[in-house]
């Protein structure tokens, strides 16, 4: 029987055959395990015999079970090792890099622009009450600019009591916010999403505006200008820049102005500071007094000036690009064309 084992052993393909293997010898039931069982059955001396014979045999075939589970490990590990193998010399494979997104890009350069001028970033909500986003602004609600804006709506579910919500339209509810929050004198700018239901060309349901704050007890127009003018030489990288006030209204602001920009089309190509065009880029005013005591600052001691500019707007004209809504397709292929990913 010690060769019909040794052949089993060394027949065993894998580890689970080779357990099999053991638990049929010497399992308790298994064959070598009976045969010591019925030494017990034999006479003294031919137990001497045979249970030296059977030990010798049970350490011979442990013996070749050991020697054929390393073996089998060994094989396994070089099948594995010939499988799964690993060229650390081979050059990485090229993950395609993200970039921020043109108008993230340009909010930031922006907000640095301004920050040199001592503005620091405010904030507010999106989804924005209308007390906040129409009446603290002296738009009263039967006021046409609630029409004009092309107002998102939120939905209230019937016996829902909360103050109607609005997607804010622009950013200047931010001005109240921020005046609440830190009184005057300040100095903020608040870039952020607005929403308004338009779309063409130049229109996108989203857009993004940067607001602009500066109320202290003598703040003109005067400095408004060259705040303006600072921050379009800087935006645009040019030596001189020529912007042109409009008389116009805002309900927030009196007086009221919008600004262009001195600009050429030539070739379809536009240059900002020099040509016969001009380019609206934001409107602007002195803060109107009902927005100070709205937004609890006594306009008898404070006054100052807030503006508002399409960020994705001075992104079009700084780059060139004709089309707002590409912006927000997502389209590498034209995001590549424009330098804004790799
Ligand atoms: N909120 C105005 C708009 O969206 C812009 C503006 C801001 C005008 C601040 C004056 C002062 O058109």
């Amino acid at each position: 029987i010690r060769q019909t084992w040794l052949d089993r052993i060394a027949a065993a393909g894998d580890a689970p055959a080779l357990e099999d293997v053991r638990v049929a010898a010497l399992g308790k039931k298994g064959e070598i395990s009976l045969k010591m069982r019925e030494l017990g059955k034999m006479s003294p001396e031919e137990r001497q015999t045979a249970g030296a014979a059977l030990n010798r045999l049970k350490d011979e075939i442990d013996a070749a079970l050991r020697a054929r589970k390393s073996g089998l490990e060994d094989a396994a590990l070089d099948a594995r090792l010939k499988d799964e193998w690993l060229d650390v010399t081979l050059p990485g494979r090229p993950r395609p890099q993200g970039t921020i997104h043109p108008i993230s890009q340009v909010t930031e350069e922006i907000i640095a622009i301004f920050a040199d001028m001592g503005f620091a970033v405010a904030e507010g909500p999106q989804v924005e009450s209308d007390w906040f986003n129409f009446d603290a602004l002296n738009i009263a609600p039967e006021h046409p600019a609630r029409q004009e804006h092309d107002t998102f709506f939120l939905h209230r579910a019937e016996g829902d009591d909360r103050p109607p919500h609005v997607l804010r339209t622009h950013t200047s509810p931010v001005q109240v916010r921020a005046m609440q929050a830190q009184g005057a004198p300040i100095r903020v700018i608040a870039p952020g999403r607005v929403y308004r239901m338009d779309m063409d060309q130049t229109h996108t349901p989203m857009f993004h505006q940067i607001e602009g704050l500066a109320i202290d007890r003598d703040i003109s127009m005067a400095q408004l200008k060259w705040t303006l003018e600072e921050f379009c030489r800087a935006f645009f990288e040019v030596e001189a820049v020529e912007l042109r006030f409009r008389a116009s209204h805002f309900p927030f602001t009196e007086p009221s102005a919008e600004v262009d920009i001195r600009c050429s089309w030539e070739g379809g190509q536009l240059k900002i500071g020099e040509g016969n065009d001009w380019m609206e880029i934001l409107g602007s005013g002195m803060v109107h007094p009902h927005v100070l005591r709205s937004a609890g600052v006594d306009p008898d001691q404070w006054q100052g000036f807030a503006f508002g500019m399409g960020i994705d707007r001075l992104a079009m004209l700084k780059y060139g690009i004709p089309d707002l809504r590409a912006f927000f397709e997502s389209d590498l292929r034209w995001l590549r064309h424009y330098g804004f990913a790799a």
